[in-house]
């Protein structure tokens, strides 16, 4: 029985690195404790223009704080904050964060999570640059989904406190489960050939708003998750920095691949903060079937 501590040592994890990604591991409970007392809309609104759930605000400030005061970390990137946090100089490592990912399933109780990525320097990096990613889902057990560049491993934190391993060196099937956002009237014909081709080869669709967790079936039965370009949104509505890297680096460590239905978004150098882009991410054969329709 590995502990997420055990298996951060036995893959020879920098000390700051280990311990930077304990602390955000720790934030689990805090979070799930916080839920019952914030069902709410903030009343505000973030850079990429959507109403703030109470959850959004209160796990962005929990997660940054905490960073904060470490002394670890050098700058913090966040969905809920417009600039970049720039938190202690001397530190080597920076974090991206989307700190409450499907606030809109807050409300009906449907699962949600928190995406983390870790880079040394500067936060604006491919994502093929990563040092670690990981995200935590908050489903009938909390899960932690990691790769550290040397495949990924998922633990379930059990009611001590302690993440133990569930799975190691977990690799996406080939499969045809199938999720997409955007309206389908707003879709356009490319996505549209790519989705009636799926569901005719028998590919279920099967998608709740949560990133996090449409993304965890197509890791455990292979498929794909699509936010597309659509008709109003030319570069879709995911955001590269913080929901797309990180999810797509665990798909490439997972032995599947992640595209904005071109090309693979993890070479993409971000240049603000807030940008988002189209994205296809799953199984490898799902991801080429994309980018072969012109
Ligand atoms: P967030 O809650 O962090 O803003 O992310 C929402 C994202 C993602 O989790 C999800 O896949 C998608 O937006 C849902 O959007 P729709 O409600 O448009 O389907
Ligand atoms: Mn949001
Ligand atoms: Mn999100
Ligand atoms: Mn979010």
């Amino acid at each position: 029985m590995k502990t997420l501590q055990e298996y951060l040592s036995a893959s020879h994890a920098p000390e700051d690195l280990g311990k930077i990604i304990m602390l955000i591991a720790d934030q689990a409970g805090p979070i799930r404790s916080a839920f019952i007392s914030n069902q709410n809309y903030a009343g505000s609104t973030n850079s990429s223009g959507e109403d703030q759930a109470e959850m959004d605000t209160w796990a962005d400030a929990r997660i940054t704080s905490v960073l904060q005061k470490s002394g670890l970390v050098r700058a913090v990137a966040s969905e809920e904050q417009e600039d970049i946090v720039q938190m202690s100089s001397s530190a080597k490592y920076s974090i991206v964060m989307d700190p409450l990912d499907g606030s809109s399933l807050i409300k009906v109780n449907l699962s949600v999570g928190t995406i983390v990525g870790i880079y040394e320097g500067d936060v604006l990096q491919a994502g093929n640059q990563l040092r670690a990613a990981f995200y935590m889902l908050y489903g009938p057990m909390t899960t932690l989904t990691i790769s550290l560049g040397n495949g990924v491993s998922i633990f379930a934190l059990n009611a001590e406190g302690t993440y133990i391993l569930l799975k190691e060196n977990v690799k996406i099937p080939e499969g045809t489960l199938c999720g997409s956002g955007g309206l389908r009237p707003e879709w356009t014909e490319k996505h549209i050939r790519y989705m009636n081709e799926i569901e005719c080869e028998g590919g279920k669709n099967r998608y709740s708003g949560s990133f996090v967790a449409d993304f965890h079936q197509i890791l455990e039965y292979g498929g794909v998750y699509a936010y597309p370009a659509t008709k109003k949104s030319a570069s879709g509505k995911l955001r590269l920095v913080f929901e797309i890297n990180p999810i797509g680096f665990l798909a490439d460590q997972a032995g599947g691949a992640v595209s904005n239905g071109e090309c693979s978004t993890l070479d993409i150098v971000p240049t603000k903060v807030h940008q988002r882009t189209p994205v296809y991410v799953g199984s490898k054969g799902m991801i080429a079937k994309i980018e072969a329709i012109r």
